[in-house]
């Protein structure tokens, strides 16, 4: 019943209509996103938190051409516990399948992109997961990447559309990551343009890297949600402070990976990284936190 009702309206034959009360017409509080379809916010709504609009999604979807990376050797044994602490999971389906337990009750945002390795032409992907898999597998949000300025950045954004369409079918959003070459500079201009050109091709939040100068004109210039990756391992304190910043500059969240699975504490640091998305934390008391909870860890008060 609405808060200003007192429900003794008009009850006739046991039933009450509230006459008095207008439909209840809400706005879907995410970024770019209240024109999409129930089941679309449904989805966004289960990465995103609806309370703040926030996200710390936990990115261990790199095997898929760097093999067995750093800190994912068993997924199994080292994300599994860390799942817990995050909103959403970013994986691939074979990860996904064999070494995460199906009664994660957590959100899956499905790497749907492949078909290459380290050791060729980054750029080279296709679509490399059908959209009927995707919903055998309960998928949130699928993930594609675009190469903007890439060898193969035709074929690239190709596969987001074609993402984006038959998410679109069934209600699935897609996430558009924005893969940077070697040879691109991670500004601004340049991750303004891809994130934008992803939004504009239909993708419903993407993922971008943060910089240092200029990153709440990105912010801005994407009409969609976006989320910061975390890039190569850094020290905590400065991992820390790039959340933060990105938050504080526009961002909804991070999709991070190695900032929290190649640290020596990853349980410690995925919750010091959601103490500063969804609750403001500074950096400063955020990394306090994260080394109070190591030690903890390391006395064997925790798991
Ligand atoms: C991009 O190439 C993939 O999604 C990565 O596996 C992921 O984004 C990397 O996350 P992080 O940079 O935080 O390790």
């Amino acid at each position: 019943m609405p808060d200003n009702h007192d429900g003794q309206g008009d009850v006739q034959d046991g039933k009450n209509f509230y006459l008095d009360v207008p439909q209840i017409c809400s706005v879907f509080p995410l970024k770019g996103s209240n024109a999409l379809d129930w089941g679309m916010k449904n989805r966004l709504a289960r990465v995103f938190s609806p309370q703040d609009g926030r996200t710390v999604m936990l990115a261990v979807d790199h095997g898929y051409f760097q093999g067995p990376t750093t800190g994912l050797e068993r997924i199994d044994v080292i994300i599994t516990p860390l799942v817990t602490f995050a909103d959403a999971l970013m994986i691939t389906r074979g990860a996904l399948r064999s070494s995460i337990p199906p009664e994660m009750a957590k959100p899956v945002v499905l790497r749907a992109s492949g078909g290459q390795s380290i050791l060729k032409e980054l750029s080279h992907e296709r679509i490399a997961v059908d959209i009927e898999d995707a919903v055998r597998l309960n998928a949130s949000a699928l993930a594609v990447q675009v190469y903007i300025g890439g060898v193969h950045e035709h074929e690239s954004i190709g596969n987001l559309a074609d993402m984006v369409n038959a998410g679109n079918r069934h209600g699935i959003p897609t996430m558009a990551v924005t893969g940077v070459g070697k040879e691109l500079a991670r500004d601004a201009k340049y991750l303004g343009l891809a994130t934008r050109i992803c939004a504009e091709l239909g993708a419903h939040f993407v993922k971008t890297y943060y910089c240092e100068a200029n990153f709440a004109r990105v912010a801005a210039g994407c009409p969609v949600p976006l989320v910061i990756a975390g890039g190569k391992k850094l020290p905590e304190p400065a991992a820390l402070e790039m959340a933060w910043r990105a938050v504080n500059e526009g961002a909804a969240g991070v999709d991070m990976g190695r900032n929290i699975f190649q640290c020596e504490a990853p349980l410690a640091m995925i919750q010091a990284v959601r103490a500063v998305v969804h609750g403001d934390e500074t950096p400063g008391k955020a990394h306090d936190l994260y080394l109070s909870l190591k030690s903890m860890q390391e006395r064997g008060q925790y798991a």
